[in-house]
């Protein structure tokens, strides 16, 4: 496992220590809206998410690895980063990010995906990397817009969720569209990636 460095965030993998603050961000309507689980998010939810994530990979095929991206300064949790694996195609992954709220609007989501992304395509050699998004999160829509993925589809009223039919967008982005906003980002308009740090496995 390797721990991710950026100039404000390290994501690595999650610790007992950092749940306290999962269940905190996890509980809170507005972050769970469009995402898979429901509120209130227990300390017991918590030591399950923690022992099922036990042993997971980064971009194993078929499993969700969830990443913790913590303050490099003042050691807080901000969110997490998720990265699963396809199983059914080589070299393709999805993503997804979660904030909490007070964690938001500083351009953390941004810093973050940016390194997990320079990991999937340099170091994993990721051929194509995805993201399904609910077509009413316009905060995650403006992320990968601004991340440079291509809008690929809206699947409408395609999903059940929470009790609803929903519209899904669809995202991806290339290893060679990444590649080719390399230059850019190194004329500082964009957080660069400082540093992967060799981890202990668990
Ligand atoms: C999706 C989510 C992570 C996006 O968070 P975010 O705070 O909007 O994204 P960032 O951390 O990259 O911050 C970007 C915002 O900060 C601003 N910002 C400030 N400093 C910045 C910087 N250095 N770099 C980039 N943006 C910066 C940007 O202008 C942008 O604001 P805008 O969207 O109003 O223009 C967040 O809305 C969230 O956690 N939602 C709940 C969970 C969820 O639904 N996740 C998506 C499922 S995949």
């Amino acid at each position: 496992m390797t721990e991710l460095v950026t100039a404000r965030l390290a994501l690595r993998p999650f610790e007992a220590g950092d749940l306290a603050a999962f269940a905190v961000y996890r509980s809170d309507p507005e972050v769970a809206r469009y995402q898979g689980w429901d509120t209130p998010f227990s300390m017991a939810d918590a030591a399950r998410f923690l022992e099922e994530q036990r042993g997971v990979g980064f971009a194993q095929p078929g499993r969700w690895l969830q990443l913790a991206i913590v303050d490099r300064a003042t050691g807080l949790v901000h969110g997490d980063g998720a990265v699963h694996g396809a199983a059914d195609q080589p070299a393709t992954a999805e993503v997804g990010v979660t904030l909490s709220r007070s964690s938001q609007g500083r351009g953390i989501a941004t810093e973050a995906l940016t390194a997990v992304l320079d990991e999937l395509f340099a170091a994993h050699q990721m051929h194509r990397v995805v993201a399904r998004v609910d077509d009413r999160n316009v905060a995650v829509q403006r992320l990968l817009d601004r991340l440079g993925f291509r809008r690929e589809g809206r699947l409408v009223e395609a999903d059940w969720f929470k009790g609803e039919w929903t519209t899904l967008c669809t995202y991806a982005l290339l290893d060679r569209e990444w590649a080719a906003r390399g230059a850019q980002r190194t004329s500082g308009t964009r957080p660069a990636l400082v540093g992967v740090k060799p981890q202990a496995s668990k």
